[in-house]
C-alpha cells in the first residue's frame, strides 16, 4: 500500500515537471531571439550563458530583475522581459532551459 502511493506520487511529480516544461517552451520563445533557442548564446554580448548557470540560478536572475536586487549594466533590458512573469512561470522557464 504505502509503496503504490509512493509511485503514484512520483509519477505525479513527472507530471507535473513536464507540463512546466511545456509551459516553459511557449514562454521562453520570446527570449531566444537574445539568449538562443537554447539558452547557449550571451544574449546581446553581455549576458551570462543562461543553460549554465541552472535552474535556482535563472530564477534568482528573473526574480532579482523583476524586484531591481540582481543584474549588470543591461539589466534594464531584462526588467522589461521579466516584469510581466509570474513566479510560476519564472518557475517553468527555468525548468525548461536548465533541462
Ligand atoms: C532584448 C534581448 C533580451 C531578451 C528578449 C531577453 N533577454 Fe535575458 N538578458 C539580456 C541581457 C542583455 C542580459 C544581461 C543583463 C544584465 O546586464 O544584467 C540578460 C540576462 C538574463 C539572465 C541572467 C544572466 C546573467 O547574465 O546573469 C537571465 C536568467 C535571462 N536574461 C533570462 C531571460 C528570459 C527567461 C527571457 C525571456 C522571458 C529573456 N532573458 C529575454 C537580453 C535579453
Amino acid at each position: 500500500m504505502k509503496k503504490s502511493i509512493l509511485v503514484f506520487v512520483a509519477l505525479l511529480g513527472l507530471g507535473s515537471v513536464s507540463v512546466m516544461a511545456d509551459e516553459g517552451a511557449d514562454l521562453y520563445k520570446k527570449c531566444s531571439a537574445c539568449h538562443g533557442a537554447a539558452g547557449e548564446k550571451s544574449a546581446l554580448g553581455k549576458s551570462k550563458i543562461i543553460k549554465d548557470i541552472g535552474a535556482a540560478g535563472i530564477i534568482t536572475a528573473l526574480k532579482g530583475y523583476k524586484d531591481g536586487s540582481y543584474g549588470g549594466p543591461m539589466k534594464a533590458v531584462m526588467k522589461g522581459q521579466a516584469a510581466t512573469l509570474s513566479d510560476a512561470q519564472i518557475t517553468s522557464i527555468a525548468a525548461y532551459i536548465a533541462k
